[in-house]
């Protein structure tokens, strides 16, 4: 490099260092001050941790850092000169360790967790674009906040059902749909405790319409049935249907129908409840305001893919791949029903949307919950969450746009395959055989 570069990058250095030394003392007297006064403790300890964990590590770093440079020039010198030895000698010396650190941290907190460790190339590959699309869909949460906002506006008389809702993002639904005064059905799994929860978070006096519980396992394709029946007894017309109940990379289990337990939960269940209860949908549809059926499933299903050799993991199973697979399946039953409603001229439209990264129990086979704070920190809470899904079920902007996929209430790309109706359609024929469905929909 020319000796002018090398100075002006050694005086952006200095201008750096100093920069952050001014910032550095600034908080140090800030937080001194406010310990002094034990005012606002938490701001104190969020500048204490600023402070030992980036600003004092950036400022010994950059105050080196010509030393290192010199290092590196006179090695990359020789490496250019043919001395590649010294330029692997230098990786070794200096990225080696960090390389090694990264991968240690790494195992540990896996292993701290109840997720299962990779077993193969494979899963671990999966994992990696999991974290990966983790990672991107908390930045497209952060960039994209301003846009994750939705009205709400009574609605009296209509009603909406729900699955799961007892907790996490769905308790949060639960809480705007009563807003917008509307009849809440909630299909849980234990009715008692679920409203101890619900009247705990959300007090009686304080939600303008009315909620219901029945019991519902998603799981159990016996208890989507009965849960089913329940309601059409009750209900001539149903305006929103919300499939949200889920469970993400949980261990390998069959349920009592045979089917692998993430895709019983996450799709098969909600695709039979969706099939008996389409009569009541239609009926609440009308030609300017369609019911809407709303399927929460999520970023990974772009990483998702359908593997009908495999479809339970009998041959092989891995708890994000499976996770994936569920979410993709819910992509790809709304593309395909959104084109059976517009064949059959029906005044219903479905949506798929994906909440966001969110700080719920969703994770508890999750690795995230070695570092509790790094959730509460970095991921949308539970109320951020709901907007979305609330969004998809009520937003006037969206009539007319059944068949898409939102995320922080915006239109999102999706997977390739669901922009290939014969693989939605091979998908949607095969779990019909698979729920012994004939016409979807329509009364067997
Ligand atoms: N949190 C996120 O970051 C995130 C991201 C993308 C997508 N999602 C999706 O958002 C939805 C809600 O997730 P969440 O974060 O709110 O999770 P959560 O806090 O763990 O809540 C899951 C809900 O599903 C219910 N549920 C689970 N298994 C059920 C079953 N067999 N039958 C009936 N209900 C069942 C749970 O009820 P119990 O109390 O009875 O277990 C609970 O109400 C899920 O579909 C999830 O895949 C979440």
């Amino acid at each position: 490099l020319p000796d002018r570069a090398i100075k002006k990058s050694r005086s952006a250095q200095i201008s750096t260092v100093r920069l952050l030394l001014s910032i550095r003392r600034c908080s140090v007297a800030v937080e001194l001050f406010l310990s002094l006064h034990r005012l606002l403790p938490w701001c104190s300890r969020v500048l204490w941790r600023l402070n030992f964990c980036f600003l004092f590590p950036c400022v010994c770093l950059l105050k080196t850092w010509p030393l290192h440079q010199g290092k590196l020039l006179n090695l990359c010198e020789k490496a250019t000169r043919g001395h590649p030895t010294e330029m692997l000698l230098f990786l070794a010396v200096y990225v080696g360790p960090i390389v090694v650190a990264g991968i240690s941290l790494c195992i540990l907190y896996f292993m701290k967790s109840s997720k299962e460790l990779p077993k193969n190339w494979d899963e671990l590959v999966t994992e990696a674009w999991f974290q990966y699309h983790g990672v991107r869909g908390l930045a497209e949460d952060r960039i994209n906040s301003r846009y994750n906002v939705v009205e709400l506006f009574k609605q009296p008389g209509r009603v909406a059902v729900m699955t799961g809702g007892n907790r996490g993002i769905g308790l949060k639904i639960v809480e705007k749909l009563l807003e917008c005064d509307m009849t809440v059905v909630l299909g849980v799994r234990n009715v008692e405790s679920s409203r101890r929860a619900i009247a705990k978070e959300i007090p009686e006096e304080k939600s303008a319409g009315k909620l219901f519980l029945e019991q519902l396992d998603v799981g159990s394709m016996d208890s989507v049935r009965k849960f089913a029946a329940e309601i059409k007894k009750k209900y001539r017309k149903i305006h929103i249907l919300i499939n949200n109940a889920g469970i993400m990379a949980a261990p390998f289990a069959l349920t009592e129908d045979g089917f692998e337990s993430q895709m019983a939960i996450n799709y098969l269940g909600h695709f039979l409840l969706t099939h008996l209860l389409l009569p009541e949908i239609v009926a609440a549809g009308e030609a300017d305001r369609h019911s809407r059926i709303v399927n929460v499933s999520s970023c990974v299903h772009l990483m998702g893919d359908i593997d009908y050799e495999n479809f339970h993991g009998s041959k092989s199973y891995y708890g994000a791949t499976a996770y994936n697979q569920s979410k993709l399946a819910q992509i790809l039953f709304t593309k395909h029903l959104q084109g059976l409603l517009v064949d059959r001229k029906l005044p219903v439209q479905v949506h798929a949307c994906h909440p966001g990264v969110v700080d719920t129990d969703l994770f508890i086979h999750s690795s995230s919950t070695v570092i509790p704070w790094f959730k509460k920190a970095l991921f949308k809470n539970p109320e951020q969450g709901s907007r979305t899904v609330v969004y998809a079920a009520i937003s006037p902007k969206l009539e007319g746009k059944g068949g898409s996929y939102l995320s922080n209430c915006r239109l999102h790309r999706t997977h390739p395959m669901a922009k290939d109706p014969a693989a939605c359609e091979k998908l949607f024929d095969y779990t019909k055989e698979l729920l012994k469905i004939g016409d979807f929909g329509l009364p067997q």
